[in-house]
This record gives C-alpha cells, structure tokens and sequence, in this order.
C-alpha cells in the first residue's frame, strides 16, 4: 500500500511518498482501508519529534480517520466487513487497558498514530473495539475532519466547561480545528461565546461557528475587549488550545469561581502562575486531553441530529502530506485539512 511515511523527526521534508507493507490481520483487530485521515497540529510536533511517547522509526502518523471495513480476525464489536467506520483518535493501546474507562485516562492511552501506524496510509489495522459505525451520511473527507477535535471538544466544553446554557464562555483560536469545533458546540450548549483570531479573514468563519465576539489578537487586547463583553464581571470559562504567553490574559478574562480548562500549548509549554490571585479569584484550572469513546459516541449523536458540522478547509492528496503540513503551519487554515490516500 502507499503511505506518507516518515524515517526520521524534522521538517516537511521527512515525509516520502511510498510503498509500504500492507497491515496484516491479527485477533480482534480489523483492517480498515483509510478513506480520509485529518491533520491535527499534534501530527506537526509528532513529525518534528516533540512528542514525548516512544515512536519508532520509521513510522506513519495520523489520528484522525474514517474508512471502510475491509477484514476482521475475531470479536467484531458487531461490525461486518465494508461498513464506514470512524477510528477513535485516541485509545489505550496495552490490551489489558482495552476495558479501562474514561479510555483517556488509561495509561496507556495514546493518539492514534502515534507508537502504531496511523492513517497516513491507505489501509490501518485498529482494535475493533475502538471503531465507531460511521452514521454521519458525511463524505469521507467531512468525516475524516471530526474526530479528534469532536471528542476534544465534548471533553473540554462539556465535561470539564461545565458550560450551561446562558453562560459565557472565551474559546481561543476560534479558526483552529479545535477552536472551531469547541465553539460550535458552546454555542450549541447555549452559552454566549467570544473568540480570538488572529487575522480578520478569519472573523466571519468564527462567526459562522456561532461566536458573538470576534476579536483579532493582532489588533486588539483580547483580555480588555472581552472584560468589556462581560461588563467588567468575566467569563464563566475560558477554553484554550494556545497555553503559553497568553495565561495572565487568559485569568483576567475569567470571573471569580470561573473554570480555565486548557488542551493546547501552540503558545509553549511554560508560563507562570500567580498564587495569590488564583486563591482570591478561586479559579479551577483544568487539564484536558482529547476524551472517552463514550464522549466521541455523544459528539458523532450530535452531529448526525445536524447540532455540529464539519469544518473542512481543504483536502490534498495523500502525496502531498508535506505541503499539507506547511498549510497548517501557515496559520491561514479555517477549521481542518484531510489527507485522502486515494486521489
Ligand atoms: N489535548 C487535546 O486533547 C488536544 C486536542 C486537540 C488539539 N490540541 C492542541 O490544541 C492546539 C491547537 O490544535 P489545532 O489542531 O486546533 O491547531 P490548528 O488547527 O493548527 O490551529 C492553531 C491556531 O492557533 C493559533 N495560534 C495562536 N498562537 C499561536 C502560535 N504561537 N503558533 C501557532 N499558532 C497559534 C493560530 O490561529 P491565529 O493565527 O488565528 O491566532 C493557529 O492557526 C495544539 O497545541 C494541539 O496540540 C490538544
């Protein structure tokens, strides 16, 4: 089969175009042909070697896939062979943990793709029990845009958000795949919602998510603009995928009591924390990483009764997994990029 492949950690220029051997079947796993697989900026720091879980080389990424059923060895999870199937984008991946639930905090819960090979390919071998019948009546390449940030978001604004209905929320780059995804569904939860984009191109596409506010980064102070939004009161929530440089900011949008839950560190990975004003503002800070089957199963309910969408920006063929990754790494991407192994 033909795969995005990767022999060692660096630029763009690690990915080579090539044949690979074919996944070969294995108890209780299925062989899944990848009909779209999308790219999460994890792949990004995956492929630079900045993820800290052993990879070996060489290796094919990608978490996010949606494809066909083409053979199964042993318990089918009551799934047949050429049914559409969404991956979870992450699972434990040490057999004994395969029952262990919420399934993200296993210990061994790992991004799809990253110690197995991924969806950079043209077929996966997955656990069956970490694939989900695909209801959505969605193209591939739409379906293929959802999982990871589908379960991040379900985790992140809901579980941990906490979000009700009536409430306001900060969700930070709102034009991210992840940002887009969490706003949608903040929205759909009924809360009030202001982002943060970093180029007025993207205002009307986080507009069209459902956020009220919209502010450039660039241009404006996000932390002023959105005290102001609230009258001075703050934010319920602040949900962020940027963590570093921005953290100080982050705490002066949120009210007293407020939750700041934070999955992403496009910002770095190091800042710091004043204890007295997090002891007097009472703020709980929370750490959330992706989500449960059972989390990706009510995000999937959702979109399926049409509450969320897919936000595809662009598809490029699996060939140019390179130029795809340069796309995201340009900042001028609007929701997700799929690969597509077959065109
Ligand atoms: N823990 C989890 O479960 C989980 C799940 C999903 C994503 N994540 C993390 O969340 C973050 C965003 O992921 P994503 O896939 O949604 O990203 P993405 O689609 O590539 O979007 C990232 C956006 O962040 C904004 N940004 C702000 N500061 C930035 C900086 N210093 N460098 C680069 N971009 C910056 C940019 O938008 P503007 O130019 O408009 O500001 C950029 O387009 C990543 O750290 C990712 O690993 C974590």
């Amino acid at each position: 089969m033909k795969a995005a492949l990767i022999r060692r950690f660096g630029g763009y220029e690690v990915f080579e175009y090539t044949d690979v051997p074919d996944p070969q079947p294995e108890p209780d796993h299925a062989i899944v042909k990848v009909l779209g697989c999308g790219i999460n900026r994890y792949d990004l720091f995956l492929r630079m070697g900045g993820i800290k879980k052993e990879t070996p080389l060489p290796h094919v990424m990608g978490a996010d896939i949606a494809g066909e059923v083409v053979q199964i060895e042993g318990d089918a999870h009551g799934l047949t062979t050429g049914q559409r199937v969404i991956v979870a984008p992450g699972f434990p991946i040490d057999p004994a943990e395969w029952d262990f639930e919420p399934e993200n905090l296993a210990e061994s819960f790992t991004v799809t793709g990253t110690s197995l090979w991924g969806g950079y390919a043209q077929y996966v071998k997955v656990p069956t029990r970490f694939l989900l019948p695909d209801h959505t009546g969605l193209p591939p390449e739409q379906a293929a845009s959802l999982p990871l940030v589908l379960v991040t978001a379900v985790h992140a604004v809901q579980t941990l958000g906490e979000i009700q209905t009536g409430q306001r929320v900060l969700v930070q780059a709102g034009a991210s795949g992840s940002g887009s995804m969490c706003i949608q569904l903040a929205a759909h939860l009924g809360a009030r919602v202001a982002t943060t984009v970093g180029d007025d191109a993207k205002v009307d596409f986080a507009r069209g998510c459902g956020a009220e506010l919209v502010i450039n980064h660039r241009k404006e102070s996000f932390a002023e603009r959105v005290r102001a939004w609230t009258g001075g009161v703050g934010v319920d929530v602040v949900i962020d995928n940027v963590g570093g440089g921005i953290f100080a900011d982050n705490l002066t949008c949120l009210r007293r009591g407020g939750f700041f839950v934070n999955f992403g560190l496009v910002g770095g990975v190091k800042d710091t924390l004043n204890f007295a004003a997090l002891i007097f503002n009472q703020h709980q800070i929370r750490g959330s990483m992706m989500g449960s089957l059972a989390e990706l199963r009510r995000g999937l309910l959702l979109v399926e009764a049409g509450d969320l969408r897919p936000c595809l920006d662009r598809s490029f063929p699996l060939a140019e997994a390179a130029g795809a990754h340069a796309y995201i790494d340009s900042r001028q991407v609007q929701g997700k990029v799929v690969l597509l192994p077959w065109s």
